[in-house]
């Protein structure tokens, strides 16, 4: 199928240019095929149909695996594939920058690195199938708290190096379309911010397909199309109206609207082109959805090795055991037919001479008295207990932030008052962001963060408990002590104007810069063996380009995989620059004694900063170390490296887009 865009009236042209509903794209009274837009980025969302609820993006962040995320991203599209969904509305790359985010659960991570990699991965495999992605939301949304009218005021090289920098790695796998954000940044609206669609998205980035509003972030039309936006969404007589205003009055002139027009029908060109392939059934996608949340589960802490379970008996107690939450809330919701199976038979499967007893579900009844008194017997009475704890998708939802990143305070006292009775507690914790345990993580043995995740979720957690699988997960977000330890401290942005005064120090970054203390730092999570570290060398390809290379060996008797990462020190660096940077990562299997050689590699924007003096990302010559860590306050190996250029190249090496 091929469009040609003079083979449309100027009305057609312009109302390509708005949906055609609510998720359906214009279709020129039956000229042009459907293309239906659905929600992502955690399984298909459609409220008329039900599909595989995959663990959210923060879980499949925290196993920190491109195989992984090419899993969940095929899974996904295997349900668009077999319910007609044309494109996904996913993935969302923005940056964790304050653990209050109520969406905090729909984006990766506070690391553009880690973010931008593995959502490049997952679109890439949404996009084989022959589904389009939306890569969401271009730039800064990272709160939802007024998301609609607040302006983020971010310095440029922050923008750069922090916030566009996902987006820009996501984009090498080509989305078919990019969603604009809510807010503005400095001051304009993303959807008609020419900097951000035009300058760095089309001109600099060079990206080539459509440019989609946010639902409803469209405020002026005609601004919008001035700006780069191709498609406001949902459909809009207004939006019509007030781009047809412009046309008749000469302010879009007809080279603008084909060029607009243009791109939205080659978007339907390959939609309808598509060889859409569905390779697996409903049990597949299940079964898949529970390997994704296996990988992503993080064993935070892990006393006296009271993990795996080795009990004679396990009391479970709380509401997620039986009802686990396994999404947040607002257009990521997926409807599942999944029906869970309560925690503890999942777990007396697996653990067939233990005695596993369900306490309560403990589910914040005005009967909460008497159902913790229950919890409590039943606690006091078994060896071991597992806590089942967590948020759920009314307090971590699209929308609004949370207010505290402590548990509910009547879980807080659930877990104090049941390790005066038990000392073998196990907390599993399930949410979608950091959570504070400051208040009861020294009275308990051992913490499995599950987080949301989807439908499989508590059978992963049962493979994990028990040692049927060796947990590998990793966090791709620092859990801080405290709200007002983050580097947005306890405001909740109430004002119209954000400033992201902590400038590029955002995650760990902020943490290390300012030698903080951390509840779990970014990138930790523990496995039932350890891993040793030798070996590590650089070879040199050019000035900018290297092979860091080391070897891991499991020096225990279980297999399990690791995650190995790589960061980057500028150590004399002429502009502020965080102690490092993640540059690199990758995971491993290995067996019980087995060692491999890892490789990773590094090219000049490992090394780079964003030059605001000359516009464009510089290499400086100089001193930098190369840290290889099982997390980021982790480092096992360090080596020095100089690099250096010759003065007629200013000793540093530019990279400017537009030259
Ligand atoms: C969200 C988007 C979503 C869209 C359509 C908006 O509220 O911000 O992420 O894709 O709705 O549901």
């Amino acid at each position: 199928m091929k469009f040609n865009v003079n083979d449309f009236t100027v009305e057609e042209k312009l109302k390509l240019l708005s949906g055609y509903d609510g998720w359906r794209l214009y279709m020129a009274e039956g000229k042009l095929p459907e293309v239906r837009l659905c929600d992502g980025p955690s399984g298909l969302r459609d409220e008329q149909q039900k599909a595989t609820a995959m663990p959210t993006i923060s879980v499949l962040a925290n196993t920190w695996s491109r195989e992984m995320a090419r899993l969940d991203g095929a899974t996904i599209a295997d349900d668009c594939v077999e319910k007609g969904a044309t494109v996904l509305l996913a993935p969302g790359v923005n940056i964790k920058r304050t653990p209050l985010c109520g969406r905090n659960f729909e984006y990766f991570s506070e690391d553009p690195y880690l973010a931008g990699t593995l959502g490049k991965e997952y679109i890439s495999a949404v996009q084989e199938k022959g589904v389009g992605t939306s890569l969401k939301h271009f730039c800064a949304n990272n709160r939802e708290h007024c998301r609609l009218s607040q302006s983020n005021e971010i310095d440029e090289r922050t923008l750069r190096e922090i916030y566009m920098r996902p987006f820009e790695i996501a984009l090498q796998a080509k989305p078919w379309t990019v969603m604009c954000a809510y807010n503005m940044v400095n001051g304009v609206y993303a959807s008609e911010n020419k900097k951000l669609l035009k300058d760095v998205l089309r001109d600099e980035f060079g990206f080539d397909g459509v440019i989609l509003s946010d639902w409803c972030a469209t405020q002026n039309a005609y601004r919008a199309f001035k700006a780069s936006l191709d498609v406001s969404m949902p459909a809009s007589t207004d939006h019509y109206e007030t781009l047809k205003r412009a046309y008749d009055n000469g302010w879009i002139t007809d080279e603008e609207l084909n060029e607009r027009a243009a791109n939205v029908l080659r978007l339907i060109e390959k939609c309808a082109n598509a060889q859409r392939i569905c390779a697996t059934d409903k049990e597949t996608r299940h079964k898949n959805a529970v390997t994704v949340a296996s990988e992503g589960i993080v064993l935070l802490k892990n006393e006296e090795g009271i993990l795996p379970f080795n009990t004679p008996s396990v009391a479970v107690v709380g509401k997620c055991a039986v009802n686990p939450p396994i999404g947040g809330g607002g257009s990521s919701n997926v409807h599942t037919d999944y029906k869970q199976i309560p925690l503890a038979e999942l777990l007396q499967e697996r653990m067939p001479t233990a005695k596993v007893t369900f306490g309560d579900t403990f589910n914040w009844s005005p009967r909460h008295t008497q159902i913790m008194n229950a919890a409590y017997t039943s606690a006091y009475h078994a060896d071991t207990v597992l806590l089942c704890v967590g948020t759920d998708n009314v307090i971590e939802t699209e929308e609004a932030d949370r207010e505290t990143i402590r548990l509910p305070l009547v879980q807080e006292e659930l877990i104090l008052r049941t390790a005066k009775v038990n000392p073998n507690v196990v907390v599993a914790v399930y949410a979608g962001s950091a959570i504070d345990m400051s208040a009861w993580i020294d009275k308990v043995k051992a913490v499995v963060f599950v987080g949301f995740a989807g439908e499989g979720g508590n059978e992963a957690l049962a493979d994990v408990l028990t040692g049927k699988v060796n947990p590998s997960g990793k966090l791709a977000e620092t859990f801080p002590l405290c709200l007002a330890d983050t580097p947005t401290g306890s405001t909740h942005g109430n004002s119209f104007v954000e400033r992201y005064s902590e400038g590029v120090f955002v995650g760990y970054r902020y943490y290390d810069a300012y030698e903080k203390e951390v509840l779990f730092p970014f990138g930790h999570g523990l496995s039932y063996t350890k891993f040793s570290y030798s070996d590590m060398e650089i070879a040199k390809r050019t000035e900018t380009d290297y092979e860091v290379s080391f070897t891991v060996k499991n020096e225990g008797d279980t297999a399990g995989k690791e995650v190995c990462q790589l960061y980057v020190k500028d150590v004399f660096a002429p502009v502020s620059r965080p102690e490092k940077e993640l540059k690199g990562f990758t995971k491993i299997a290995l067996a019980p004694g087995q060692s491999k050689r890892v490789t990773l590699t590094l090219d000049a924007r490992s090394f780079a900063y964003y030059d605001v003096v000359n516009g464009g990302w510089r290499v400086d010559g100089g001193e930098y170390e190369l840290l290889v860590g099982a997390s980021s306050r982790d480092i096992r190996l360090t080596e020095k490296l100089s690099l250096s250029f010759p003065e007629n190249e200013q000793f540093s090496q530019y990279f400017n887009y537009k030259t």
